[in-house]
């Protein structure tokens, strides 16, 4: 499995599992049949509503001796309502407890959207805080102040442009050491790419598979199906491997690091392989002829005027 290094040198594997979606009654096994297939790296967040149950599969993995915590690399997220620098840490601590870990290798800013305290989802923009309200720099000094308290290795930001990831590096002491953002084939982010290499933040890219098992609320009538993709199938054939192993080791190959969720063991184990996919010249150029900034994930659902949230991959 490659690595991709942060600027202190410590590194990331470059495939994770992703855990969104995945339902509390599934995630144990699935956690468990990863890290047996050879997983060493869990994306995790407050928000995917099964942290505790992750924790179980943790403390069951540790005890059994099927991995130890060092050599497992475990990112969470802290959610929208707990934006403001008193919610920070008592937000953190929860998820360590709930994972049932005494740190996370990384932790990220979920989204660069606030909400009041103690909103979940918000039903009216009455329940959002504005970015002047609660400002991403005021979060952010509180993510560099537990680092500093060793309750996570690293710290960064999720779904940030590179207006706000510039906005927050104004002010830091420490820039954000990684980007969690969408990523494949149809939306690449070339510009985002070039600013976070040139400063030194890792990607990872989330959906890329396309996540289809989101709820029908968050989709398009007319999503493209990335699998039946003819340049994706052909590159596949070539390889004999799956459309889906060209998704993810296209993101191996680019230097990024990927995190597709699977509940299935099978389907787990040809991710996971993936990582080992060597893409030549010719595939990473018809691959770059893909894209058409397309978004799975469009954050229309975070949208509203009143608070100031009108383009927010953007802005
Ligand atoms: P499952 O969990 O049953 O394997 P994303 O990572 O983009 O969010 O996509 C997740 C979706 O893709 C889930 O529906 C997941 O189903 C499915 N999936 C994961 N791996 C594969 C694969 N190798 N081939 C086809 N579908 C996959």
């Amino acid at each position: 499995m490659k690595h991709l290094k942060f600027r202190d040198n410590s590194t990331i594997p470059a495939l994770g599992l992703g855990t969104w979606k995945s339902s509390p009654e599934v995630v144990k096994k699935a956690i468990l049949d990863a890290i047996e297939l050879g997983y060493r790296h869990i994306d995790c967040a407050a928000i995917y509503q099964n942290e505790d149950v992750i924790g179980e599969a943790f403390q069951e993995a540790f005890d059994s001796g099927l991995v130890k915590r060092e050599e497992l690399f475990v990112t969470s997220k802290l959610w929208n309502d707990a934006h403001k620098a008193s919610d920070v840490r008592p937000a953190l601590e929860k998820t360590l407890k709930d994972l049932r870990l005494d740190y996370l290798d990384l932790y990220l800013i979920h989204w660069p959207v606030a909400f009041k305290p103690g909103v979940t989802m918000p039903e009216n923009p009455s329940q959002y805080a504005s970015l002047e309200e609660i400002p991403l720099e005021e979060t952010w000094a509180e993510m560099e102040a537990a680092k500093k308290d060793g309750l996570a290795k690293h710290i960064g930001v999720s779904n940030f442009s590179v207006p706000k990831l510039k906005r927050v590096m104004d002010h830091a002491e420490e820039a954000p050491e990684m980007n969690q953002v969408e990523g494949h084939p149809l939306l690449q982010q070339p510009e985002l790419h070039q600013f976070c290499n040139d400063n030194g933040i890792l990607i990872t890219a989330y959906s890329p598979l396309g996540s289809t098992d989101r709820s029908a609320a968050m989709k398009a009538d007319d999503e493209p199906d990335m699998f039946e993709l003819p340049e994706i199938k052909a590159i596949a054939d070539k390889h004999e491997v799956t459309p889906a192993q060209v998704l993810l080791g296209w993101h191996v190959n680019r230097g990024n690091t990927v995190i597709p969720k699977s509940t299935n063991k099978g389907r787990q184990a040809q991710n996971l392989a993936a990582a080992d996919l060597s893409l030549s010249e010719e595939d990473m150029d018809t691959i770059a002829g893909l894209d058409r900034h397309f978004r799975y994930v469009n954050g229309k659902f975070f949208e509203n005027e009143e608070k100031g949230y009108v383009n927010i991959f953007n802005d």
